[in-house]
């Protein structure tokens, strides 16, 4: 099974990748989160910090563009192959609701037509490998029966499927019969992504659908960053290495961001998907999400691993 980190806004930048690649390693690519392209050609250097070759050393990392314009996707690829990349992907899955109301992310699978002509446009013209990711469609599953035909038409590196529409936000669950019928209508190659947690989801997922070769992973690898080795080879996660990760993106996002805020921000979101593997924690995340300074924060986050034991998922 080839494994993608999936592209996480706020959460999966370089500093969380790159101390996810040194411990845990066994991801084939990881996915920038989104970079919004924009008219004038440049980049904010968040975005741009986020994609330097110097911050993303021994691993594979495709660089995602968010836009519904065909110039600015192929100018800002344009840039981006610059550094050396030769893949870009396109964000079609975002549900965000001011990413949406500009027809862009999973907006933009509402706008059939003008998708097709975007399409046309960059696959003639762009010097990279597309990748597309996206959902099922806007309001109604079945309109990916529409937009396969789209995607059919244009030779991509692989079209990755998150089978939830942009309404469901996170919430349902991904809707697997029309997974299935995107595996066979889908003349390009098909990467999976959705909802796998645990060793079981992998077990389940792979039972039903054996003819998948790449699933990318988002949630089930923040909340459980052991969760590939459990899979291949059944190594539970030690609390130990969890820790020594921990310290690892906490000093690291230090280095880099400036205030205790920023980094305790940084540190709590990652907290939100991360503390429900610990059992019986819900005294220790209320100390984290209360923690305004750094010695408090380290304070409670040692308790938190001195006093409680990792879930066996
Ligand atoms: C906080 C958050 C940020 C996300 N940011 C992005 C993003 O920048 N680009 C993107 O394509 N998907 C983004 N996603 C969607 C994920 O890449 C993924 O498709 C989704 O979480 C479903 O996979 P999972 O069930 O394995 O988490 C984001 C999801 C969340 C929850």
């Amino acid at each position: 099974m080839n494994f993608y980190f999936a592209p996480m806004e706020g959460l999966t930048g370089y500093i969380y990748r790159n101390a996810y690649h040194d411990f845990f390693n066994q991801i084939d690519k990881y996915f920038s989160p989104f970079i919004a392209a924009t008219q004038n050609y440049t980049f904010k250097s968040r975005d741009w910090n986020d994609i330097l070759p110097e911050n993303n050393q021994g691993l594979i990392l495709v660089p995602q563009l968010l836009t519904n314009n065909a110039t600015d996707f192929i100018n800002a690829s344009k840039k981006i192959k610059t550094l050396g990349y030769n893949e870009i992907n396109l964000n079609l899955g975002c549900p965000s609701g001011t990413v949406v109301s500009k027809n862009k992310g999973s907006g933009f699978l509402a706008k059939k037509a003008e998708l097709d002509a975007f399409l046309d446009e960059i696959f003639t013209h762009s010097i990279t490998k597309i990748s597309i990711k996206t959902r099922l469609g806007k309001d109604q599953h079945d309109e990916f029966y529409e937009l396969i035909e789209i995607f059919n038409k244009y030779p991509m590196e692989e079209l990755i499927i998150h089978p939830r529409i942009q309404k469901d936000f996170y919430k349902n669950t991904p809707n697997l019969e029309i997974f299935r019928d995107a595996l066979s209508l889908s003349k390009n190659p098909v990467c999976y992504n959705g909802d796998i947690f645990s060793v079981e989801d992998y077990r389940k997922f792979t039972e039903d659908f054996p003819d998948v070769g790449t699933l990318m992973l988002g949630r089930g690898l923040l909340a459980n960053p052991g969760l590939i080795p459990e899979i291949t080879g059944g190594r539970q996660l030690e609390k130990a290495l969890l820790k020594e990760f921990h310290d690892r993106i906490y000093e690291d996002y230090q280095k880099i961001l400036f205030g205790d805020r920023n980094v305790l921000f940084k540190m709590k979101e990652l907290w939100f998907y991360m503390i429900p593997l610990f059992a019986d924690s819900a005294k220790h995340a209320k100390k984290i999400k209360k923690a305004e300074r750094l010695y408090d924060y380290e304070a409670a986050v040692s308790s938190l691993f001195r006093e409680r034991e990792i879930l066996s998922v």
